[in-house]
């Protein structure tokens, strides 16, 4: 079972760093597994009511690694820790499978130092779900969560929860769109809804776009249905000449009574 996962993680590794050439060398040189599987060992000493001995090997962990994790963490299959240097995941957080964070990220409180008392044994640490991408120096902090694949843009400060499937960047995070922007029209056309963007500027930008998709549809579908062709430039073109030769006509009429009228 923990040869399973150990191969799992190892196999992760290799999945999502290019710059990974065996296995052996993520084993020998990749302080995120190492980390990883002093994490394992630490979290199962903390399950067991071993807390001193869990945070002395979670200690080592951070010595050997510069990654510290609290053994109370819970974290997922798969978690790559790229680099992984500085990274800090608190004592409540939650990380789903197949997560990848880089090296600086803090999945930390908001304000740990004022009654901290009274946090003590409360969630005050992030959860992030499956598929989860935290840039390097991305800062998520406070008991949010952020959703299954999105991805938080080196050196953001996210501190409420993201929807699943959104990029977050910049102090605060904000929604960004993708390079792709066709992509991004589609998906607003077909009507997945900008409701989940946490940035309400984008949002409404992201409607008003579904909104103009759908207008376009439908002038396109009128077009179809007044000239019968599929294509669009043909119809634009069909409509053309129709309306040239309405001018013309007109033009003709109005010469021929005036014509009339001479
Ligand atoms: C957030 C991220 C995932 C977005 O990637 P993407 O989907 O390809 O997005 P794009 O590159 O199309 O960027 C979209 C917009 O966000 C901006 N942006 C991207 N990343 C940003 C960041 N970290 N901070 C601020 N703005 C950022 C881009 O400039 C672009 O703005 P524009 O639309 O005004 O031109 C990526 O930029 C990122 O930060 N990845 C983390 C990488 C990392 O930590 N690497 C460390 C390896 S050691």
């Amino acid at each position: 079972m923990v040869f399973k996962s150990i191969q799992e993680d190892i196999s992760a590794f290799m999945a999502r760093d290019p710059a990974a050439r065996s296995k052996l060398e993520i084993v020998l040189c990749y302080p995120g597994f190492h980390a990883l599987v002093l994490y394992r060992l630490s979290s199962a000493l903390w399950r067991r009511r071993f807390y001193l001995l869990g945070r002395f090997v979670s200690h080592l962990g951070r010595l050997l690694t510069g990654i510290e994790i609290h053994p109370g963490a819970k974290i997922g299959k798969r978690l790559v820790i790229d680099h992984g240097f500085g990274v800090v995941i608190g004592e409540t957080s939650e990380i789903g499978e197949d997560v990848t964070l880089y090296q600086g990220v803090t999945l930390g409180g908001i304000a740990p130092s004022v009654n901290s008392q009274s946090q003590v044994n409360v969630k005050r640490h992030p959860t992030l779900k499956n598929g989860v991408i935290v840039g390097s120096g991305g800062q998520i902090l406070g008991p949010i969560t952020v959703g299954e694949g999105a991805r938080v843009g080196a050196n953001a400060v996210v501190t409420k929860d993201l929807a699943p499937g959104v990029t977050a960047v910049g102090i605060p995070a904000h929604g960004v769109l993708p390079k792709d922007r066709t992509a991004a029209g589609q998906f607003v056309a077909y009507g997945t809804p900008a409701e989940g963007c946490p940035d309400p500027v984008l949002a409404t930008i992201e409607n008003m776009r579904g909104q103009i998709a759908a207008l376009q549809d439908r002038v396109h579908h009128l077009e179809k249905a007044e000239h019968g062709t599929a294509d669009g430039d043909a119809a634009g073109a069909d409509w053309a000449e129709w309306r040239d030769n309405e001018i013309h006509e007109v033009k003709v009429a109005s010469m021929g009574e005036s014509g009339r009228r001479s």
